[in-house]
């Protein structure tokens, strides 16, 4: 097979066969097709789109990379949850210890940060001593003793998406749906899920900016799952602003724990029991939405999801006394306030944009070889429909470098838009 012909083809827009798509993957993943080819045709698929056939095929490809893990013998039905992802999504850190705590096994292979997006291995990562790298027998045995396992994509579970998805943020070819699609689905099919709930966002910090586009990549991949008989729920989101109140890897991760203490902002809330409703309803635990609402609530307040969450964080190395004490991590060295120069309800927090300013303070990446620096980021104070007055602190940026947290200071004040009306928007749209 010929590599620079597969590339023409679809350039030119024609569609590529099983044979080829399984060749170009394969011999990529083995190192023999170099990142610079492998660019060209992600940029021709981002450019000219897939037909459904097509993404299943990539999809499956991707999956079969490397191992597909059989969970089977764990005797009950592996539910897992994904992200199209956002600016200050931290709810994999809240959701899988809560479903777990209800017996619900969770398997979970999270990703890195992606674009202005946040990914939960950083978040995790910069939980002292956390290790997001074991063995798949660790893997495996973690979720066997403890009912959970939060990994990265280290070993060899679609090593394909793995290099794919770095490559894609290096050379801005990620807001394309069969990309996203098979890049989420064939690392669920790799993981072992059995069945599969997803939180497509939809918004100014989401990759799909419209409910037309969100629908259609939650379409796409519950036809990817029904072909490859994984039962898929997606539940649209809205990531207009940033996700609670926290951004940045570290302060996620203290917001986090918050949260499985009980004090949950309104919005995680609202889409934490969505999804988690969802997770126990394709477990088998109980068909009713609000009733199984009620058990996720009562699990958190009980204390069981942070019982839960902090298991595993131990159980992979995790120091949690950090998470007992968060005063222990270290902290940015400069906290600087942003204060509003007018009054007013707050209309907008543009995501996008917060997640541009949280990377450029070191908390993403610009170039992939790039080190995460755990500290820093932006804590909102207010969010779309809170009232502020002139004078009032707007957020908090927490900075290693002076100028830095200078430009985001800037920055974040020019990103809040105030107006006279006070504005609501849904948290959850829509379930598909
Ligand atoms: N999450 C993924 O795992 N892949 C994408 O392409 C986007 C979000």
């Amino acid at each position: 097979m010929n590599i620079l012909q597969i590339i023409a083809k679809k350039r030119d827009k024609q569609e590529l066969s099983k044979q080829e798509i399984d060749y170009f993957i394969q011999q990529y993943t083995k190192g023999i097709i170099p990142d610079y080819q492998m660019a060209s045709l992600l940029m021709a698929i981002f450019l000219n789109g897939m037909s459904k056939r097509e993404i299943t095929d990539l999809t499956l490809a991707m999956a079969y990379s490397g191992e597909v893990l059989d969970l089977s013998s764990l005797g009950k039905i592996i539910v897992d949850k994904h992200s199209t992802g956002g600016v200050g999504d931290k709810v994999s850190l809240i959701l899988l210890p809560l479903v777990a705590s209800l017996g619900v096994p969770v398997a979970k292979m999270s990703g890195r940060g992606l674009g202005f997006t946040g990914g939960t291995v950083d978040k995790l990562e910069s939980i002292p001593g956390y290790q997001t790298d074991i063995s798949i027998d660790q893997f495996k045995q973690n979720v066997k003793d403890i009912g959970i396992s939060m990994i990265s994509q280290t070993m060899n579970l679609a090593p394909a998406d793995k290099k794919m998805y770095r490559l894609r943020d290096s050379i801005s070819c990620v807001e394309s749906i069969p990309l996203i699609a098979s890049s989420i689905m064939s690392k669920k099919i790799a993981s072992g899920a059995q069945k599969i709930v997803l939180d497509v966002t939809v918004g100014d910090g989401a990759f799909m900016k419209t409910i037309e586009r969100a629908r259609e990549l939650a379409h796409e991949m519950i036809e990817i799952g029904k072909l490859a008989n994984r039962e898929t729920v997606c539940v649209l989101t809205s990531m207009e602003q940033p996700l609670g109140y926290a951004i940045g890897n570290q302060l996620e991760v203290i917001e986090a724990v918050e949260c499985l203490q009980g004090n949950m902002p309104e919005d995680v809330k609202q889409v934490v029991l969505s999804l988690g409703s969802e997770m126990l309803k394709l477990s088998g635990l109980g068909d009713d939405l609000r009733q199984n609402k009620d058990k996720l609530w009562q699990a958190i307040q009980e204390g069981k999801a942070y019982e839960k969450f902090l298991t595993m964080v131990s159980t992979q190395g995790g120091d949690i006394s950090y998470l007992q004490n968060s005063n222990q991590l270290i902290k940015a060295k400069y906290m600087c306030p942003v204060i509003s120069k007018e009054s007013g309800f707050v209309q907008a927090i543009p995501a996008e944009q917060i997640g541009k300013i949280t990377c450029a303070l070191g908390a993403g990446r610009i170039q992939k070889e790039d080190q995460i620096d755990p500290s820093v980021g932006i804590v909102l104070h207010k969010k779309i429909g809170d009232y502020v007055e002139k004078g009032e602190v707007l957020a908090t940026i927490h900075a290693n470098q002076l100028s830095s947290a200078k430009q985001a200071e800037k920055d974040l004040r020019n990103t809040y838009q105030l107006g006279k009306e006070r504005k609501q928007i849904d948290d959850v749209i829509e379930i598909i």
